[in-house]
């Protein structure tokens, strides 16, 4: 596996994949992966014949109270884990190659609607850095096919409407997320949970899961559910940002009638925010 740094190399070896007639496969990433970021890659790897990944720790999608210094960067781990999943090549820029002329003034894409929801509403701007800087990546590797984390899901939402409205030709797919045995989704943010708070963290899969349950069994009043399940994650020591019920492709509020459902939260251990989700389909629980 090649590490590039430059949009020029980049190029120039996807230029030579192609000629050889190959497919090409496209992860994008912050880095300091873990299971998670492997699970895509190998699953590029079945999917395409030949895999980039990128890091890049995109300035442009953190708010300015938000963790953006202190986001772990661990090139050498990364390198030997992208390598085990089988990717081909990495590309992991500076600031400087990704935004040569400085971030302000730049012309930026502005995320569907949709981005203004949820995780959108809490941190403003961060999706139209998501869509700016997956455009850019986008037009630099043109991937024939992308894949994202279904952890994200809103992140994933606003990609699909992004290659949807703008006619991008590149494939999406969403990957399900890895979890840990206690049922915690992967995240890099797990690294700052101290000891305690990360014995707590699995509660919030619990109680998706426990909503989910409820509602497969016929349960409808989201309100009250939400208020009951949110009441008990605040009990035993998560600040809850927000958990919803939400349809699952629109991601507007559930109505009764609505079949294809996502549960999603966002909740605080210390400073540290974990989301997590369950995509349900009514039509479709066996
Ligand atoms: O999910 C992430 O790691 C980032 O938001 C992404 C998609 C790599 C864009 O910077």
């Amino acid at each position: 596996m090649n590490t590039v740094k430059t949009v020029r190399e980049l190029r120039a070896a996807i230029a030579r994949a192609r000629s050889e007639g190959k497919q090409i496969g496209l992860v994008p990433t912050m880095g300091n992966l873990h299971s998670g970021h492997a699970a895509l890659v190998s699953k590029a790897a079945q999917q395409a014949d030949f895999v980039v990944a990128s890091i890049f720790v995109n300035p442009l999608q953190f708010g300015a109270n938000e963790d953006l210094d202190t986001y772990p960067r661990t090139l050498a781990a990364d390198q030997e884990t992208l390598l085990q999943a089988g990717c081909n090549l990495l590309f992991a820029p500076t600031v400087d190659e990704m935004y040569p002329h400085g971030m302000t003034g730049l012309t930026r894409v502005t995320a569907a609607q949709l981005s203004n929801e949820l995780c959108g509403s809490r941190r403003p701007g961060h999706f139209d850095g998501v869509t700016t800087v997956v455009n850019k990546l986008f037009n630099m590797v043109q991937p024939d096919l992308a894949i994202f984390g279904q952890k994200d899901y809103q992140q994933l939402a606003v990609i699909r409407a992004m290659v949807l409205d703008l006619n991008m030709p590149v494939q999406i797919i969403g990957e399900p997320t890895v979890r840990a045995e206690d049922g915690l989704a992967l995240s890099s943010r797990n690294g700052y949970l101290n000891e305690e708070q990360r014995a707590l963290a699995p509660a919030l899969y619990r109680h998706l899961r426990e909503m989910a349950d409820a509602i497969k069994a016929g349960e409808r009043d989201y309100a009250t559910r939400v208020t009951q399940q949110a009441a008990h994650l605040e009990a035993i020591g998560l600040r809850v940002d927000y958990l919803e019920v939400r349809h699952a492709t629109t991601l507007l509020p559930a109505q009764t009638s609505d079949r294809d459902l996502v549960i999603l939260v966002a909740a605080y251990l210390g400073t540290t925010r974990l989301i997590d989700n369950i995509h349900l389909n009514l039509d479709n629980t066996l």
